[in-house]
């Protein structure tokens, strides 16, 4: 147990740079005090004893702003900056080393019994005020901006904005993006959501396989272009060298 608090007091001081002692974090973080009666909670719930993990969670809501179902599962180094306004629902799913701000949700869509909440995989950061809603995956490393609404599904790696959330490009996205309009289409929905599709995956790995290609003959062209310098410099050498100028040379 002590090791598990003291990894989410080291999670505290890796996110947060406003941290000062281990003694502010023990005494003013809500998201630290949030996750320790969420472990106890949690413990009592899947003992059966329902009702009391009920009322430990209900007396961190009062503690700490943040609403946490007993029945909810967290993975390990779990950090929730603020706090204020938290709302995570009971069957949703952290991994590990996921953040999240104040003003987040992890709500349910339906009123269906079953799984209703979303699934944070490892390395999630869900920024403020954030709702992210119904039983989704945000994959792993993917950021949820603020006050977004996400109620589809978040590949890993990738950034969600707006509402309804939509996916910011990374770098490779955007070079694909930029190559398929030199070509004449559109790439959008080929790149950032292909994961599942191999039609897609195969437009993708052409359109790599172009961008390869002209790097390759952008190379080219430029060892042309010194050779070609390499080559007037020589001819320069040799004529001034040339048999003829040095004899008219000597003559004089
Ligand atoms: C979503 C987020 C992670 C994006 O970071 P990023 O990948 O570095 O993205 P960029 O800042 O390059 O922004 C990319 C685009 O998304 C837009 N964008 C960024 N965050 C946005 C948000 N929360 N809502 C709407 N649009 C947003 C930018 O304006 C930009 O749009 P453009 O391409 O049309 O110019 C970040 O902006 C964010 O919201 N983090 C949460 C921070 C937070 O809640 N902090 C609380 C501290 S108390």
């Amino acid at each position: 147990m002590f090791n598990s608090i003291r990894e989410d007091i080291a999670s505290v001081f890796d996110r947060d740079p406003a941290a000062r002692s281990t003694w502010e974090v023990l005494t003013c973080y809500p998201g630290f005090h949030a996750l320790r009666i969420h472990r106890v909670a949690n413990w009592l719930w899947h003992r059966n004893l329902r009702w009391l993990g009920r009322l430990v969670s209900h007396i961190g809501r009062f503690l700490t702003g943040i609403e946490i179902h007993p029945g909810a599962t967290i993975g390990r180094r779990f950090f929730i900056d603020h706090g204020m306004g938290v709302v995570i629902g009971e069957t949703a799913e952290i991994g590990d080393d996921v953040t999240l701000y104040h003003g987040v949700t992890l709500g349910g869509t339906s009123w269906n019994k079953g799984k209703r909440h979303p699934t944070l995989r490892n390395r999630v950061v869900i920024g403020a005020g954030a709702k992210v809603l119904g039983p989704i995956i945000v994959g792993e490393g993917a950021k949820i901006g603020s006050n977004a609404v996400v109620v589809k599904d978040v590949p890993p790696g990738a950034s969600a904005v707006g509402i309804p959330a939509r996916f910011i490009l990374d770098e490779q996205d955007k070079s694909r993006e930029e190559k398929a309009a030199k070509l004449g289409f559109s790439a959008y929905a080929v790149t950032a959501k292909a994961a599942d599709d191999p039609l897609a995956k195969a437009l993708q790995g052409l359109l790599d396989h172009s961008m390869e290609q002209d790097h390759r003959l952008e190379r080219l062209q430029q060892d042309i272009e010194a050779l070609k310098g390499r080559a007037e410099d020589d001819r320069a050498v040799t004529e001034r060298f040339a048999p003829g100028r040095l004899r008219a040379a000597g003559d004089k």
